[in-house]
């Protein structure tokens, strides 16, 4: 195995405790990587040798973007649906069945070329670690051979067959929640990580949603929640109830809401390329950091509601839009994303955490958020690799 000192480094986020600011800043910073793992942190003055010296030319360092909300797995897109939103109609889930068509329609190949595509592309802008969720097949087939691919890409794979009700059952939802529950569940838990179920007027109610949850904890799936994003509805809560690593979107939240996160270890994901989107009001990040809960920051990539696999596009605008500092923001999509996915070698840098790391084209990470749109990716490294 290879070890590379990265040197010269203007400011270096380690997101460990023990180092000053949210984001445990060390200035004049060296770092040590050896295979896949970070094995030194700490003053350049103080570095061991190692093989090989990057020189960093005093830009910032941070740990890759954790994505801890994605669709991958789908055809086509929805453009035409994205002009008319433009134009003033509003968002539905019904849009999703259009995916599902494409979906359905497209070969293995196809689809496994698009995750291929995505998960690239989020790499050139520094996501290191890409959660991936089915959602767009909605058979039994269909479900597993879009877990059976994401798994090719990344182990943080979601079964997400209650996205909505597939359009064969729409005039009986509750057979369909027996399919998931059932044959569905059988065939896709052995590519999945996490359960998941769009509990939201138009997809699936409190009952439904919690079948659901508890069937794929039967199964050893852990729930994560698409929660409270087009309305108030009893998501948040289930997810709390039933220990979801995850509440995600949070947009319409209740007082009791707020609290029961902030008092439990369900992370609350917020997703502003959604509201971005669609038009709608944001998440207010601000109220969940002040009550004590823990946030995330994930793309939610997807053709319908938020086509983004910009995590940096999503820093800027929850900086802007949600009361979230530059500094929370930057926690919130590389340690706060980890935290969402229950991983402790990701989203840190520190001696023992995988090698996932960006450097910027910039002098601090503040820029993320000062600099909106403009491409700030100097260098990418996953499991050690360099990748960019
Ligand atoms: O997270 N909310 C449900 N699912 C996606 C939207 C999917 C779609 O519109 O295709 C979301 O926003
Ligand atoms: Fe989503």
């Amino acid at each position: 195995m290879t070890s590379t000192l990265i040197t010269n480094i203007g400011t270096l986020v380690t997101n460990d405790p023990s180092c000053p600011g949210l984001l445990g800043l060390v200035e004049d910073a060296a770092v040590v990587i050896d295979g896949s793992v970070v094995t030194w942190t700490g003053r350049a003055a103080e570095a061991p040798a190692a093989d090989q010296a990057f020189d960093a030319e005093g830009r910032a360092l941070l740990p890759g973007f954790v994505d801890s909300h994605a669709h991958l797995v789908f055809a086509g897109d929805r453009t035409a649906e994205f002009n008319a939103r433009m134009s003033g109609q509003s968002y539905t889930a019904g849009g999703i069945r259009t995916t599902v068509a494409a979906t359905r329609s497209a070969s293995d190949a196809q689809l496994s070329a698009n995750v291929s595509r995505f998960i690239t592309e989020a790499l050139r802008q520094g996501t290191t670690t890409v959660e991936c969720k089915s959602g767009y097949g909605l058979t039994v087939e269909d479900e597993a051979r879009s877990l059976r691919i994401a798994a090719t890409y990344t182990s943080e794979t979601t079964y997400l067959g209650a996205h909505v009700v597939a359009p064969e059952f729409a005039d009986d939802p509750s057979a369909y929640v027996d399919l998931v529950t059932g044959e569905m569940l059988d065939a896709c838990a052995p590519y999945a990580r996490w359960v998941d179920v769009f509990c939201e007027q138009g997809a699936f109610d409190g009952d439904q949603a919690r079948a659901v949850l508890t069937a794929g904890i039967e199964r050893g799936l852990t729930p994560r929640v698409h929660a409270n994003q087009l309305s108030h509805g009893p998501g948040v809560q289930l997810a709390v109830e039933l220990g979801a690593a995850s509440a995600d979107h949070c947009t319409h939240l209740t007082d009791a809401d707020v609290a029961a996160l902030a008092g439990s270890a369900t992370v609350a994901t917020l997703l502003p390329g959604a509201e971005f989107s669609t038009r709608a009001p944001y998440p207010n990040a601000r109220r969940l950091l002040d009550a004590g809960a823990t946030v995330a920051l994930s793309t939610d990539c997807n053709p319908g509601s938020s086509f983004t696999t910009s995590m940096a596009f999503c820093i800027a605008v929850a900086v802007r839009e949600m009361g979230m500092t530059p500094d929370e923001a930057v926690h919130a999509a590389t340690t706060g994303g980890a935290r969402a996915l229950r991983r402790t070698d990701v989203g840190h840098i520190s001696p023992g955490a995988r090698a996932d790391l960006l450097l910027l084209d910039a002098p601090s990470p503040v820029h993320l958020a000062y600099r909106p749109g403009v491409p700030l990716t100097a260098a990418v490294w996953r499991a050690g690799v360099r990748e960019l």
